[in-house]
């Protein structure tokens, strides 16, 4: 570019008018949507079968389900019955026998404990039966602080965690309270006492804990923590130690195993537990317990199950002595399945519980029952009538009367200018659909792109790039603009989309966000051997002028222009370049008034993906801000498990988490138009349900390491 006409871009810039936005929005007010990784496809319910460990007993053909095949529903216990004052004993119940059964489950845009009573084995298993007895958290009492992120009167929100109960205590992991830095994980142990609701918060604070587990005779819970080195960006195995609490108010915290986490209890002096072991397959342990006087020491920690295949998330019952339920990756399946170890006889016997019966299923997180007599886990349950996929599922909002927020079954969505459209990705190929679920998806691309943003003016127009994503410097990556034919009034099958390519120089453009006076759009390119942002001429290209925005020997990307005009935010590593670790910044377009809003903890911290608040005073983005919030082996696979969703002012203030899950949320899109906050159905073909991955990096077919 010459000098000439830069001077003249750098003009036109300054003459952008100040409020060019033709949106009514003046407030924070709207509806903001965003993706979660597969989650559409996790239609999860708990299963069981009977714990047959003799050849001689066939398994039935189909496992039991337990779950009401409706919500997403995972992480189940088998309460004993007779333990709690508050449950109807079994043998009190007249004719038919009870089972209970403790969940974590997701309805209505937020995650709950259930705890169900249903007819056991013989009896009917009609789910008109089934009766929720105890519909958590209506009756939790979380003791409210009152602090900065978390401001009293805010709707309880929060992620709710591997049940189980103790008598009458219910422990669990909530994400409620706020962690005292960026970076931490707000995962910690909670017990709540039934019958009076009393809550007590039993992690220390600067601490989280995972996977709690309460010993047979309740008077100690195991759980999976982080030291003082705390969570340092693992998405594989959480690198934390097994420590020892009373359940009664979480004192005499001691170390027991340096580097373990999933525990679980054969007896009062025996834990079970799993790790990645030295040599990279994922194993079980057993670590035996002394409790001598004051001091609880480990008196040996042995390795159950050898290398050659993974085996995790041990479970173990007082009625199943003996025996272990684990679920295991194998080079025999590509599934993920539970087997049972019998340890009885002196060797390791390995009896397979699912893949007789559902061998093209993951299966996850086995329990047994408190007599031993059936082992259960939660799975998807496949299709199934009356269970739509959600288009947009409506998730509880920390400020439901400032704005709605909902699912969104798609990556990059925005919103057209006038709120009834989404674009959106689906690799390969972006697609249009009405945000009210009115039509079908249109795909308007077939190629890889990434993402997908309006033009404010010209109707129809959508940007993105074209190419690999996640790619280096030097990689053919370009933008384009895609216009929708004219729509209004008849169908038109002929009409297509046509498609222009604005850059035409240079590797790696990406990230397009248009100037709301239609005018220009700024992007990331790579042209100079670094990420930097530049911008160009809107409808003409790179070829009617380009100009350079950031520049620096780092990465800048994933930019958004601002609907008053004024700023263009962005993720940058300009911290640490190279660290992988990203900051958002606010720049004005014409360069000035650069700074920092956001920064997620040093060393590798997360914070990307920014997009502006309808009245240009808040950023909605991604981050690992709240730390991880479960065991990633627990879970399907997520790149990115710690991505959840948060607001802040672009001053730096008022940092609000707005997402409370352990998967993966991304990509979160901001429009002034308010959505009902109601579910939207999708149609979705039959076969995509269920299709996601177990944890890309249990390597089975070798040693990792
Ligand atoms: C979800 O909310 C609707 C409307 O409030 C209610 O009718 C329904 O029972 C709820 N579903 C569950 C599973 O709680
Ligand atoms: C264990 O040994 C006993 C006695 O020898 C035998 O009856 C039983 O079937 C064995 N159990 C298993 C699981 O092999
Ligand atoms: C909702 O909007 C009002 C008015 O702008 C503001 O005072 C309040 O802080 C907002 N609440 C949240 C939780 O963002
Ligand atoms: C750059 O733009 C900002 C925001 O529009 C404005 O306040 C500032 O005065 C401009 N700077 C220069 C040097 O013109």
């Amino acid at each position: 570019m010459t000098t000439s006409h830069r001077n003249l871009f750098i003009l036109l810039l300054f003459l952008l008018p100040l409020s060019s936005s033709s949106l009514e929005a003046t407030s924070a007010a709207g509806t903001i949507i965003f993706t979660t990784l597969g989650r559409s496809r996790y239609n999860f319910d708990i299963f069981s079968l009977p714990i047959a460990t003799s050849s001689s007993t066939l398994p039935p053909d189909n496992d039991r389900q337990l779950t009401d095949g409706v919500s997403v529903n995972f992480n189940g216990f088998f309460p004993s019955l007779s333990s709690s004052s508050f449950l109807p004993s079994s043998s009190s119940s007249s004719s038919s026998s009870l089972d209970s059964l403790l969940y974590v489950t997701e309805r209505n845009g937020s995650s709950a404990i259930y705890l169900d009573l249903f007819p056991s084995v013989s009896a009917s298993a009609s789910p008109s039966v089934r009766r929720t007895a105890l519909q958590l958290p209506t009756r939790l009492q979380f003791p409210l602080l009152p602090t900065a992120e978390s401001p009293r009167g805010a709707p309880l929100i929060s992620m709710m965690d591997r049940p189980s109960l103790s008598g009458d205590l219910l422990v669990y992991v909530s994400t409620h309270h706020p962690s005292s830095s960026p970076r931490q994980s707000w995962a910690a142990v909670y017990s709540t006492h039934i019958p009076t609701g009393s809550t007590r918060r039993l992690t220390p604070s600067g601490v989280a804990d995972f996977s709690p587990a309460v010993s047979p005779s309740g008077a100690w819970i195991a759980v999976a923590s982080y030291g003082d080195e705390g969570w340092s960006g693992d998405v594989e195995e959480l690198r934390t130690s097994i420590y020892l609490l009373r359940t009664e108010d979480g004192s005499r915290r001691s170390l027991l195993v340096d580097h373990g986490s999933w525990p679980c209890w054969a007896d009062d002096s025996t834990l079970y537990f799993h790790r990645r072991g030295s040599d990279g397959w994922w194993s079980i342990y057993r670590a035996t317990i002394s409790f001598a006087s004051t001091v609880v020491s480990v008196e040996s920690v042995v390795r159950i199950t050898p290398p050659g295949f993974h085996a995790f998330t041990p479970a173990t019952s007082a009625g199943a002595p003996g025996i272990i339920a684990v679920a295991t990756r194998r080079q025999t399946s590509k599934f993920r399945h539970i087997e049972l170890i019998d340890m009885r006889n002196g060797s390791n016997v390995y009896v397979e519980v699912t893949r007789p019966v559902a061998p093209y299923s993951h299966h996850y997180n086995p329990f047994i029952s408190p007599d031993g007599s059936k082992v259960a886990y939660h799975r998807c349950r496949g299709s199934s009538n009356g269970d739509p996929s959600l288009l947009l599922e409506n998730i509880k909002s920390v400020a439901p009367e400032n704005f709605s927020l909902l699912r969104f079954d798609g990556s990059f969505p925005s919103f057209s200018p006038d709120g009834k459209q989404i674009a959106y990705v689906n690799l390969p190929g972006l697609f249009v659909v009405n945000s009210d679920g009115s039509s079908k998806p249109r795909e308007v691309f077939s190629g890889n792109a990434f993402p997908t943003a309006w033009d404010w003016k010209r109707k129809g127009v959508i940007y993105t790039s074209t190419g690999p994503e996640f790619a280096g410097e030097s990689t053919r990556v370009d933008i384009i603009s895609i216009t929708l034919p004219d729509d209004d009034g008849d169908e038109d099958a002929q009409a297509q989309p046509s498609i222009k390519q604005l850059t035409t120089g240079g590797e790696n453009n990406a990230f397009p966000s248009p100037s709301p006076d239609g005018k220009w759009v700024v992007f990331r390119s790579g042209r100079s051997g670094y990420k930097n942002l530049y911008i160009m001429d809107a409808e003409e290209g790179e070829s009617a002028g380009i100009h350079q925005l950031t520049e620096g020997s780092w990465t800048d990307t994933m930019c958004s222009w601002s609907p008053d005009g004024e700023w263009i935010a962005f993720a940058s590593d300009r911290d640490d370049p190279g660290s992988g670790g990203f900051s958002i910044y606010i720049v004005h377009p014409n360069g000035t008034g650069l700074r920092r809003v956001v920064h997620s903890g040093s060393s590798g911290g997360r914070t990307n993906h920014p997009c502006f608040s309808p009245d240009s005073k808040s950023l909605v983005f991604t981050s690992d801000y709240a730390g991880i919030s479960a065991e990633p082996i627990s879970n399907p696979h997520h790149y990115q498990p710690y991505g959840e969703i948060f607001t802040i002012k672009i001053d730096g203030s008022d940092i609000l988490r707005l997402t409370h899950n352990s998967f993966e949320d991304g990509t979160p899109t901001w429009t002034p138009f308010f959505l009902e906050p109601a579910d939207v159905a999708e149609a979705l073909d039959g076969s995509a349900r269920c299709s996601f991955d177990d944890c890309h990096w249990l390597n089975i077919n070798k040693s990792p390491t």
